[in-house]
């Protein structure tokens, strides 16, 4: 039974990593996306879903950003679109 058990949790674990792991994200935004990452960002609680995706997809594709959206860059090159919904969900549930 502790082995069904052992399995069942990683898969779960590699799910969630896999999708709309927003541990990352946290660490500069915040638990609850209440700061301004590194000083720079908006307030990403603040914004709503609709922007938030824009502001994702944007920074994938190099038509959006501040001083600062090569970090963001970064963070989400690796993102599909459902994922950035995903997360996008996760900020604003
Ligand atoms: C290394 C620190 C860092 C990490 C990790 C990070 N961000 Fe950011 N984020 C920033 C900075 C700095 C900006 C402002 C960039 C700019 O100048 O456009 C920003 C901007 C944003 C914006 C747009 C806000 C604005 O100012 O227009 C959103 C939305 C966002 N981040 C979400 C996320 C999500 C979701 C993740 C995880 C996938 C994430 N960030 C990971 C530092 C970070």
């Amino acid at each position: 039974m502790s082995k069904i058990w052992t399995v069942l949790a990683g898969i779960s674990l590699i799910g969630t990593v896999a999708s709309a792991n927003i541990a990352l994200c946290q660490g500069c935004h915040g638990k609850n996306f209440e700061k301004k990452a590194m000083g720079k960002s908006k307030v990403v609680k603040d914004m709503s879903k609709k922007e938030i995706i824009a502001a994702l997809q944007g920074y994938k594709a190099g038509t959006y950003g501040g001083v600062m959206k090569r970090t963001m860059e970064g963070q989400v090159k690796k993102l599909s679109k459902k994922d950035i919904e995903a997360i996008a969900s996760k900020i604003k549930k």
